[in-house]
């Protein structure tokens, strides 16, 4: 069985991602919202809840882990893989398969995520090891907005101000590096108007297809955990599946 985790909803983005290609896959996803959001977190905290959320989904059966939230990813420390039972091959995260894809792209790179991403500087060190050019923006408070209902004009205030200072035409794709952002995908293109995005979803649902098939294949059962139950979580799995049948359980 494959476990997802994220914050909370964004990780629905991967997920609907991961069924569209591997439909007969076993799933069991987490969303840490009572911890949520994440991107303003320090890395000693984010390593804790990594850990945590990781040990939820192994204790309810999950064999293969999928981290769908790139604010932990410099969390995930191949140094704890054996304490957690976990070979490497079993884990897919966001960073390698997002900047796989982008790999010979010849154009600048903009790339919108979390504090938390940005200051980790991994997306950047990777890109620029393949010697291609790349800004990251940061866009405080958005991801917790989006998570948590906040107005549509007011994630759009957030977008407007984290991007105030870029000049979008120098850039040949901007990459939506949290899993939250493409829920307010239509927010992000009213203020930015037709600048090429890039969802990582499907690159990483590739992957898992890629490095976990056959041996992830079960009858498609979809159980969805959460740490705290909000009206926003249930909508959201709602709009992105509407044809699944899932039960949401609340965990400690
Ligand atoms: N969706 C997560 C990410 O990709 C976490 C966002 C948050 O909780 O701040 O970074």
């Amino acid at each position: 069985m494959i476990g997802i985790f994220d914050s909370g909803s964004g990780g629905l983005t991967v997920l609907k991602a991961i069924r569209d290609v591997m439909p007969s896959a076993d799933i069991l996803y987490f969303g840490d919202i009572r911890n949520a959001p994440y991107g303003e977190k320090s890395r000693e905290e984010l390593s804790r809840l990594t850990v945590n959320s990781i040990r939820v989904l192994q204790a309810r059966g999950a064999t293969s882990i999928v981290s769908a939230c790139n604010s932990v990813s410099a969390s995930l420390a191949i140094s704890l893989f054996d304490s957690l039972g976990l070979a490497q091959q079993n884990l897919i995260e966001m960073v390698g398969p997002t900047v796989s894809y982008f790999k010979d792209f010849k154009k600048p790179i903009l790339l919108a995520a979390t504090p938390a991403t940005v200051s980790s500087e991994l997306y950047q060190s990777a890109f620029r090891m393949l010697g291609i050019t790349i800004d990251a923006v940061a866009i405080p408070k958005l991801a917790g907005a989006i998570e948590f209902g906040v107005s549509a004009t007011d994630q759009e205030r957030l977008i407007a101000a984290a991007f105030a200072p870029y000049d979008l035409e120098k850039y040949g794709a901007l990459i939506l590096a949290c899993t939250h952002y493409p829920l307010a995908g239509a927010s992000f293109r009213k203020v930015l108007g037709e600048v090429p995005f890039f969802d990582p979803a499907e690159a990483v649902a590739e992957r898992v297809k890629r490095q976990l098939w056959p041996r992830e294949v079960g009858d498609g059962t979809l159980r969805l955990l959460v740490s705290r139950d909000t009206p926003q979580f249930r909508a959201q799995a709602a709009k992105m599946l509407p044809d699944a049948s899932y039960l949401i359980e609340v965990v400690d």
